[in-house]
């Protein structure tokens, strides 16, 4: 069994119940203020990931909090964020199906929250490299600051960059991956930084963005494009009561995914003849009075 310990501005994922569970990043010296206590961090360092602590006071007889490494998923959904993110069951299929994965070179627009920046860069390592854009100071402090909290910042570069408006220095990427307002506005200018055969991805809340964005991606000569939009349904599972959960997030946005091809012109087609063929019908025999 591998035990892995837990060191100063790790990041820990502290669960005290199914609703209740925060993302922590440790600093020595410092406190968690729970409603059910308080957690030391200097009492997590040293322990491992997957053990429990209880919160001080112990004259009140602390409370149990489970401490885990943080998944990809808890990243995204406990960071913080002010924009909408996309959420980890969208993101696990932009991986799959753009084929990002180690040593891929990504350019993502716009970076948000960072929460897909994020994954995109965990996907991509240990040689592979996000460039994700945004024009808001905001996001761009916000995505920077939790790239940074996931020790990611030398795989994830988030800087100022209209990637409608800039000419980005880029070539050969292997995907571009847009989560923006107006993402058909952008496929003419985006597709020269893509390399052929690389994955262009769109993800859009509404059907209107999707028409759009495919029609751009027909007009620029993009293939295999496809729309697919997921639904994850938790269960409850109890004793003679096991069942999908009431309670669902019941749209997320649409995933629409298209690929970047040289086309060219069928060099096997017969040519047209130079000169109009004609038909001597001169000494056809010809029946009545002409
Ligand atoms: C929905 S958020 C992206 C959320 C992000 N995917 C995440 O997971 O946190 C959309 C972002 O696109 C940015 N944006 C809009 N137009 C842009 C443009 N022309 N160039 C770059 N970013 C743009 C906005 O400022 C906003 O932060």
């Amino acid at each position: 069994m591998t035990i892995e310990t837990i060191k100063e501005n790790d990041l820990v994922f502290l669960i005290l119940d199914h609703r209740r569970r925060w993302l922590l990043q440790v600093k020595s010296g410092d406190q968690f203020h729970t409603h059910k206590g308080i957690i030391e961090y200097d009492d997590l360092i040293g322990k491992s990931f997957g053990s429990v602590i209880y919160s001080k006071p112990y004259e009140h007889q602390g409370h149990k909090f489970y401490v885990l490494k943080p998944l990809p998923s808890d990243y995204v959904v406990y960071m913080a964020r002010k924009t909408q993110i996309i959420y980890p069951e969208d993101a696990g299929m932009i991986l799959i199906y753009s084929g990002i994965g180690p040593g891929s070179v990504v350019i993502e627009a716009g970076a948000g929250s960072g929460a897909l920046s994020c994954i995109l860069g965990n996907f991509v390592r240990p040689n592979g490299r996000v460039f994700s854009y945004d024009i808001r100071e905001k996001s761009i402090k916000r995505a920077k600051k939790n790239v940074e909290k996931a020790g990611l910042k030398d795989i994830v570069t988030v800087q100022y960059g209209d990637i409608l408006n800039d000419t980005l220095n880029h070539v050969n990427v292997d995907s571009i991956v847009l989560d923006m307002p107006q993402p058909w506005e952008v496929i003419e200018k985006v597709k020269e930084y893509l390399k052929l055969s690389g994955v262009l991805v769109s993800f859009s809340p509404t059907i209107e963005q999707v028409k759009k964005t495919t029609f751009a991606l027909r007009d620029n000569g993009f293939i295999e494009i496809n729309t697919y939009e997921l639904m994850k349904r938790s269960l409850q599972v109890k004793e003679n009561a096991t069942r999908p959960e009431v309670r669902m997030i019941g749209h997320t946005g649409y995933i629409t995914f298209g690929r970047h091809v040289y086309d060219e012109d069928n060099p096997y087609r017969e040519k047209k003849p130079e000169r109009e063929e004609y038909i001597d019908i001169s000494d056809m025999p010809v029946k009545g009075n002409l």
